[in-house]
């Protein structure tokens, strides 16, 4: 039986079929590996099941010139956080879980737009500090969403869910992608030629690109002081993609209306000065985090690790 280790605890019914097909180590405590643990586990096994807590940097795919580990199933469908360059220069195969968490992630996109736009977790802290004192005409006033504009950045699987929901909502759709798009899957939306133009005209901005070295900061202090007062700015891809210290400027002075952001720069840290404004919403990473759907990608990762084992066709091979 092959050798894997997974880095992270698994849903059960994934756990069950891991115990069923190979000789595994688990991670019941859920306490990520050191990177030294991580090293020992390229080392002593076949195979590794890890996520977006775990850095396969060059060296720690080089793993001391003593890597047993063929492949990296990695349980996310974004894979910043692994060299991929490196891994392929390695012969280290490496696959990810795509389409099974595009509906949740365009979902937690969609909910961040509205409780941005809607200022649904400041007026919610109100109420929950005793300082509700009734209903009244003019307060509580938020952005309404119908007849604006939303600005897609990265038209991929996420990116064309979360125009659809958009769509449905009675927004107008403008988008930007890196290459083309035969089919941006929504009526009447319309590709911009720069993220520079979509930044400006968008009423919402919402983040859909990958993460990682050719993303870094795209989402520049020039760019985003592109952005109209009255916008808002939504991010569920990757916090890297995102200059934090500019965005936190541009809230603070009120240069933008409000953010709702899923991901950071330095993940689990948040910046100080963000967790004390409250014309943003925050949430801990949690776009697939569904039963159904985290289920669904540890499926699909043991799908990968069994397909390599087998000799058989990687159901979504990055590397
Ligand atoms: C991913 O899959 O890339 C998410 O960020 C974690 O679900």
């Amino acid at each position: 039986m092959p050798r894997v280790v997974v880095t992270r605890r698994m849903p059960p019914e994934v756990a069950a079929r891991l115990r069923a097909l190979f000789d595994v180590t688990l991670n019941d405590d859920d306490i990520p590996l050191t990177q030294a643990e991580l090293v020992g586990a390229m080392q002593t096994a076949d195979g590794i099941l890890g996520t977006v807590t775990d850095r396969f940097d060059a060296e720690t795919i080089a793993a001391g010139g003593r890597r047993r580990a063929q492949i990296v199933a990695t349980f996310a469908v974004g894979y910043n956080n692994i060299d991929v360059a490196a891994a392929a220069r390695e012969g280290l195969v490496v696959t990810n879980t795509p389409d099974v968490l595009t509906d949740a992630t365009a979902d937690i996109a969609l909910l961040l737009m509205l409780a941005a736009t809607r200022r649904a977790w400041e007026f919610e802290t109100m109420l929950r500090r005793g300082e509700w004192t009734g209903f009244g005409p003019t307060s509580f006033l938020g952005t309404g969403v119908q007849g604006k504009t939303v600005g897609i950045i990265g038209m991929g699987r996420i990116g064309k869910a979360m125009a659809q929901r958009c769509h449905v909502l009675g927004m107008r759709v403008i988008y930007y992608n890196r290459s083309p798009v035969a089919d941006p899957g929504v009526p009447g939306a319309v590709a911009r030629d720069s993220i520079d133009a979509v930044m400006a005209e968008a009423d919402v901005v919402s983040l859909h690109m990958p993460g990682g070295a050719a993303n870094r900061k795209v989402i520049s202090a020039e760019r985003l002081a592109l952005m109209k007062p009255t916008a808002f700015l939504i991010n569920s891809a990757r916090g890297d993609v995102v200059d934090e210290e500019a965005l936190v400027e541009m809230l603070a002075n009120r240069r933008i209306a409000g953010a709702g952001l899923d991901v950071f720069f330095d993940e689990p840290k948040v910046p100080a000065a963000l967790l004390a404004l409250d014309n943003v919403t925050l949430l801990p990473h949690l776009g697939s985090a569904t039963i159904e759907t985290r289920t669904a990608m540890g499926m699909l990762a043991v799908d990968n690790l069994e397909a390599h084992f087998a000799g058989k066709p990687y159901p979504s091979r990055v590397a």
